[in-house]
């Protein structure tokens, strides 16, 4: 009997998606048992039926391009933006995947789209999930596909700022991709030599990195290249945000809606306020200094083109585990990266748990060790 699997992509993009596709779609069809059909642009996709057919000849070409195949969208089933309104399409959703009589759906995707897998899984859907994120802070799993493409990129940029930087004779402070998480930054930092790293998990004092800096200018080295989190915060912004979160989950706690509402529409505004502030320590770090300073803001150049070897292996193996499981009956699980190996984990523990850099880790004690300043 012919089973039938749909698979999506949602949440922000990132290299390794086409092999996690093609390894699905692949390990399925040399099943001779199972059809695959890809809905497009995420989860809006699958509302709106609108389909891609995966062939061995589309499956044929995929595995070193960049992007994902089917698109992707940041839309979640609950709040889905419709017309002028945003409504709950939940329902909408789980009677498409009955129309395709899908016997599994796979959605690739971050923590975001792990919640709204779950969901989904909650309303009676057969679910499995892959993780991918450049940002590698899925919860439960040892890393995610895209995070090594990233890091390549973001070392790169390093290395040839660095050149520039000794030139000139200049700070150069270059923003790398990951509001909640620093790994990307930390990992890039590492192997880039950045004599300073700033990450979201560590509040940072802007006269601590100045001084730094300094002690170098003593040595008699005149440039120096700093590489931050675009969440990373200084130690007074982190100090106002967690408390007006802390106001916001006592209110929501008390029952006081109004308040929570007032709250988050701070949060908002004031987390808004943060988005500059990679230019604003730049310009702190000339004041103090008296070095000449620049900002390069890698953004979505880390996003895009072509998968390093590591992603395409990783996302393959993952693509292929994850119809493995499928086959021996295992749904309503994350398909996991554990060691050498993969292991589903159940979608309910995988929810919430962002995998943020703990500060005892490896990478944290080895960057102090080669007297790097992390801003603390
Ligand atoms: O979630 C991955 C990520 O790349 C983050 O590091 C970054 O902050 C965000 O996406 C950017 O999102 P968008 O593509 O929507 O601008």
């Amino acid at each position: 009997m012919n089973k039938h699997i749909g698979i999506l992509t949602a949440g922000g993009d990132s290299p390794g998606l086409n092999a996690a596709i093609r390894g699905i779609g692949k390990t399925a069809l040399s099943s001779g048992k199972i059809q695959i059909v890809g809905f497009r642009d995420g989860f809006r996709g699958l509302m709106e039926n609108r389909t891609m057919r995966l062939d061995w000849e589309v499956l044929a070409s995929i595995l070193t391009q960049g992007g994902t195949i089917l698109g992707t969208s940041r839309d979640k089933p609950h709040k889905m933006p419709v017309g002028s309104e945003v409504m709950d399409m939940t329902e909408v959703i789980c009677d498409n995947y009955r129309r395709h009589n899908l016997d599994a759906l796979i959605c690739i995707g971050g923590g975001g789209t792990q919640k709204n897998a779950y969901r989904l899984a909650q309303k009676g859907l057969n679910i499995l999930t892959l993780p991918k994120t450049i940002d590698n802070d899925v919860g439960m799993t040892d890393c995610t596909f895209g995070f090594n493409t990233a890091m390549e990129i973001a070392t790169e940029a390093i290395d040839r700022l660095h050149s520039t930087a000794h030139s000139h004779h200049r700070i150069i402070v270059v923003e790398i991709m990951g509001h909640n998480a620093g790994w990307l930054a930390l990992g890039a930092g590492l192997a880039g030599g950045a004599d300073v790293i700033l990450i979201p998990e560590i509040p940072y004092d802007p006269l601590k990195v100045a001084q730094a800096i300094r002690e170098r200018q003593h040595r008699g080295t005149n440039f120096s290249i700093v590489a931050v989190a675009e969440g990373a915060l200084a130690v007074d912004e982190h100090a106002k945000i967690t408390t007006m979160k802390e106001n916001k989950s006592k209110a929501k706690a008390e029952g006081d809606t109004k308040i929570s509402k007032k709250l988050s529409e701070e949060i908002k505004a004031f987390s808004a306020t943060l988005t500059k502030n990679t230019l604003r320590l730049t310009n702190q770090l000339e004041e103090l200094t008296g070095l000449e300073s620049r900002l390069t803001i890698l953004g979505h150049l880390q996003r895009g083109g072509t998968p390093s070897a590591a992603d395409r292996v990783l996302a393959t193996r993952l693509g292929c585990a994850c119809v493995e499981y499928f086959e021996k009956g295992v749904g309503g699980c994350m398909v996991a990266v554990k060691g050498d190996s993969t292991v589903p984990v159940p979608l309910e523990e995988v929810v919430g748990k962002r995998y943020t850099v703990p500060l005892d880790h490896d990478w944290i004690r080895a960057a102090r060790n080669v007297n790097t300043c992390l801003g603390d």
